[in-house]
């Protein structure tokens, strides 16, 4: 295997790759029970998940921002016999906690079903190279192992992304995987038994329709765990303060000392139309349609670099933040326009530290 810990020129590293030294380190100093097939014991998982320092000094970065408990919760959950899914609305860190968590406990992330209306069953099963069964007829050869099944010979997690998109026919072959951990061949006369440490993480976004249509069935075989948007200001501008500075540095814009400011107006106009009401509690305020996610704050503020390294003067500014804010409030051209105009002339020009975004947005709203 290639030493991809440290290759410079892949865009995104697994994050198994990305903190390989974290993982290493945690593994040499864990000295806690282990389920079987896991890399780390559920206490060193939480650690590497929300951050800390170990006896030898090294630093887990933190991953996760938010409650210890729900961390503790979900990688309990994975060391029993229930699989887990992580709900939320769009942008509150499923899909990267789940990435995390497969990396921490199996030391890889990447055996990954990713659901859609058009995932098969071959997706979630197996399916054959056709070249082959064709030449040979089916035989073990010919077989082509989903990422579960991969997973179940390994005891390791398998991910799902997106569950709910997924067709409920297809939906419905998890639940023999699930309760009897066992995936038949049929055509083989065989069947692949899953191996001590197999498990499912599974996404699901709850403001995609589709998500009560989960049958009860499968949604038994589950132990669900709810992650909610940051809790605080101050947790979110962390949160997007430091995906922006490691985004940043991995697209290799140049660091931006005085992007503080900046950010914590992002998140403040953010999180004050999410609510609907103002900080200080003062203004009512319309909510626009779209969802306004710490993920596309995130968004946002590496677009704002990006602007200012390549166009501006090298320092992040309202004029390179206030387009992209646009963008994500402004999402229905009609209602959402109404709501971002008002908020501008209620809000934004009424504080007098804010008088460079008011005329920033000014400029591109019109
Ligand atoms: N509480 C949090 N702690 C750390 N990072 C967070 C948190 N909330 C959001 N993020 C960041 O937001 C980004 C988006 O997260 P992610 O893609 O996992 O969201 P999601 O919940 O899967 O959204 P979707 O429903 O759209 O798939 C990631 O870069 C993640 O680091
Ligand atoms: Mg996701």
């Amino acid at each position: 295997m290639t030493d991809a810990a440290t290759d410079p020129t892949l865009l995104r590293p697994h994050a198994e790759q990305q903190y390989a030294h974290e993982l290493a380190a945690l593994a040499r100093l864990d000295d806690r029970p282990r389920p079987p097939s896991w890399q780390l014991s559920p206490w060193a998982v939480v650690t590497y998940l929300l951050g800390g320092e170990l006896s030898d000094g090294t630093v887990v970065t933190p991953k996760y921002v938010g409650p210890r408990r729900l961390m503790e919760v979900a990688v309990a959950t994975l060391a029993t016999d229930r699989a887990l899914l992580l709900l939320g609305v769009p942008g509150t860190a499923k899909t990267w906690v789940s990435e995390h968590l497969s990396a921490a406990i199996s030391g890889t992330s990447t055996r990954l079903v990713q659901g859609t209306a058009g995932t098969s069953e071959d997706a979630v099963r197996y399916g054959w190279n056709y070249a082959r069964l064709l030449a040979e007829g089916p035989s073990a050869d010919a077989l082509v192992p989903s990422p579960i099944m991969t997973a179940m010979r390994d005891g390791a997690i398998a991910r799902i992304e997106e569950l709910t998109r997924i067709p409920a026919d297809v939906q419905d072959a998890l639940i023999t995987i699930l309760s009897e951990k066992t995936l038949p061949v049929a055509e083989l006369g065989i069947e692949v038994q899953a191996n001590k440490g197999f498990n499912v993480i599974a996404t699901a976004n709850d403001r995609d329709r589709g998500v009560n249509e989960l049958s009860s069935a499968l949604r038994r075989r589950f132990n669900t765990v709810v992650l909610p948007l940051p809790a605080s200001e101050e947790d979110e501008v962390a949160i997007v303060t430091r995906r922006v500075e490691q985004l940043g540095s991995a697209l290799e814009l140049p660091a931006l000392p005085t992007a503080a400011d900046e950010i914590r107006r992002v998140v403040t106009v953010f999180r004050e139309l999410r609510q609907g009401v103002t900080t200080d509690g003062r203004t009512k305020l319309k909510s626009p349609s779209g969802t306004l996610s710490t993920a596309e704050a995130i968004s946002v503020v590496t677009g704002g670099l990006a602007l200012s390294a390549h166009f501006g003067d090298g320092i992040l500014r309202s004029a390179d933040i206030a387009a992209g804010i646009l963008g994500s409030v402004v999402k229905d051209p009609v209602a959402d326009r109404v709501v971002w105009s008002e908020y501008l002339e209620a809000v934004v020009r009424e504080r007098p530290e804010w008088a460079d975004f008011y005329r920033a947005c000014r400029e591109i709203t019109g």
